[in-house]
């Protein structure tokens, strides 16, 4: 179904984004693959990523992209947690501008569409970069949150923008302050996922959706992508980014942090 992978070269000298590509379908895929950190998204990962994006976006031959993540345990875990456990305001306001600038926007206007293929977790950063493809399926075992506030802090790549406009503001409400865990078939039910398919039929649903894109013009589903896309408020995004960054220099942020990487309930105060 895929042929063999090649991986994004990056200065660290260690892979974590691997790309491919099914000719049958045309239709590139990409692969996070920081498995033992469940596919988190450090520097690297963003960087590469935008990396591939760019290389699937130039390929003429490529209709459409998938993004999945490595294994069969998590899709992404969220940001990289240990990256920025001591970030002061500043430098948190700059990760969320820079990611959504390098990443998270640059796959809502891809001239492609893009579906997120959601294997096992999907949290935080890992479901905001879910929302930003255009399309969802999980498979059966996803599980899928926003666990942020648990650890002091707000999504800070779009989730407070894209979650309210993909499930209603109720529900968005509901999963993002208590930063509850929701599964798979509760995420379809709430319109949260596009399909939920056992895990071993997930690429298969995928290539399922791909191949009706192949039946479309290109230059359509460019401008079917752009016109959809235009309903983002850059006001709520500037806003995200400002509040993010402000808790970076609560107390109760560095407790959820530091009850996180010691495996502990947290005690905000
Ligand atoms: N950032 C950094 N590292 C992460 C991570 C993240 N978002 N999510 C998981 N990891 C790491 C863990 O620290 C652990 O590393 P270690 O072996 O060095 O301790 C490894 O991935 C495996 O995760 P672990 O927590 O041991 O697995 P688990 O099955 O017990 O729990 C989760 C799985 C997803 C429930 C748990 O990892 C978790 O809560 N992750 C954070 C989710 C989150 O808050 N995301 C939003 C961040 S803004």
């Amino acid at each position: 179904m895929i042929s063999s992978w090649k991986h994004v070269k990056n200065n660290q000298n260690n892979p974590v984004v691997y790309y491919s590509v099914n000719s049958e379908n045309q239709t590139g895929i990409i692969k996070i693959s920081r498995e033992k950190y469940l596919n988190a998204l450090n520097n690297i990962v963003i960087k590469d990523l935008g990396t591939a994006l760019g290389i699937m976006e130039n390929d003429k031959e490529i209709r459409s992209v998938i993004i999945m993540g490595d294994g069969d345990r998590a899709f992404v875990a969220g940001a990289d947690i240990k990256e920025f456990k001591n970030f002061k305001k500043e430098e948190a306001y700059h990760l969320s501008q820079h990611g959504k600038e390098s990443l998270f926007r640059k796959i809502q206007k891809l001239k492609k569409p893009v579906i997120a293929a959601i294997n096992g977790y999907a949290l935080g950063g890992g479901l905001e970069l879910a929302l930003s493809c255009h399309i969802r399926v999980s498979s059966d075992n996803a599980k899928l949150g926003f666990p942020e506030c648990t650890l002091g802090i707000i999504p800070g790549y779009n989730g407070t923008q894209m979650l309210p406009k993909t499930i209603g503001l109720g529900n968005a409400l509901e999963m993002i302050l208590t930063g509850k865990t929701i599964n798979s078939q509760e995420a379809h039910r709430m319109g949260l996922v596009n399909h939920c398919v056992p895990a071993d039929a997930l690429l298969e649903k995928c290539f399922e959706i791909t191949k009706s894109f192949n039946k479309t013009s290109p230059e359509a589903l460019c401008s079917a992508i752009k016109a959809t896309s235009a309903f983002f408020l850059r006001e709520g995004e500037e806003i995200e980014s400002k509040e993010f960054s402000e808790l970076f220099e609560t107390s109760n942020f560095k407790e959820g942090v530091s009850a996180f990487l010691e495996k502990r309930k947290s005690d905000f105060k």
